[in-house]
């Protein structure tokens, strides 16, 4: 009897000392990610922290495109804009949502997990990243059909020219970073600051949000290419330095320079 009580109480003692171990691990897990939950409208941003370009919140959905698929012919064709938007930026969706269904920070902001996404699972990283950066993409450009000549306004172009000596310098080495950057990626146009722009790459779905990207090349992505094949190789093959020539022509310098002027 007395050997039996002994077993249950060790039985008991062992069961509850596991879940207090488990509730705590869990619960300082949470702690130390200080994730918040809460919706965009309750918190308190700085300019650098709130993207008001990205407001999706979960379960994410596949953002209605503004133009329809052949809008930005000849530079872009329908076939690859539709696969892009409706396989390739659906595929990220379904896969985030997946990803972040059964967790209790699922209703943080992206943007916020992004600041933390090195102690996330990296499922949230990849296809949290092609949310993102597919639904700034989409965004980021504009229908051209007649091949007018697309530059920022003169305001902005001056601004480029502070930080990279002229348009044509930016442009120029906003290529070769793009052209040159290895296998799937974004090369993005980055303010640090209200004062500091750089030209970043990065790899897979990454962005310069993420904690994962230096610290000297992080901060609030004000344009950006994607230079994965399947945005350009049903058209353009290999030649992806054909690409990036082609893309700017249809890049919607209005909205950048709004994500610019946006900043504090
Ligand atoms: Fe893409």
């Amino acid at each position: 009897m007395k050997q039996n009580r002994r077993k249950f109480l060790f039985t008991t003692s062992a069961f509850a000392f596991g879940w207090l171990f488990y509730r705590g691990g869990w619960l300082r897990a949470s702690t130390s990610m200080n994730i918040n939950p809460k919706k965009h409208s309750e918190l308190h941003y700085s300019p650098l922290d709130f993207d008001a370009d990205f407001l999706d919140t979960f379960p994410y959905k596949l953002p209605k495109l503004p133009y329809g698929y052949d809008a930005m012919e000849p530079f872009i064709e329908k076939q690859t804009m539709e696969i892009h938007h409706t396989k390739h930026h659906q595929t990220y969706i379904n896969n985030l949502n997946k990803a972040l269904e059964n967790l209790d920070f699922k209703n943080a902001p992206l943007i916020e997990l992004f600041r933390k996404v090195s102690v996330l699972d990296k499922s949230i990283r990849n296809n949290g990243g092609g949310h993102y950066n597919h639904t700034l993409f989409w965004q980021m450009l504009k229908p051209n059909p007649n091949k007018q000549n697309n530059v920022p306004s003169a305001g902005f172009q001056k601004i480029l020219a502070q930080h990279f000596k002229s348009f044509d310098e930016f442009k120029k080495q906003f290529s070769d970073a793009a052209a040159k950057h290895f296998g799937s990626g974004w090369c993005w146009l980055v303010a640090k600051n209200k004062n500091e722009l750089k030209i970043v790459t990065t790899p897979n779905q990454d962005n310069p949000i993420m904690d994962v990207v230096d610290a000297k090349d992080r901060g609030f992505p004000l344009l950006g290419i994607d230079v994965w094949e399947h945005a350009y190789y049903l058209k353009y093959q290999n030649r992806r330095v054909e690409y990036i020539e082609n893309w700017w022509n249809i890049v919607h310098w209005e909205f950048v320079e709004k994500r610019w002027n946006n900043l504090k």
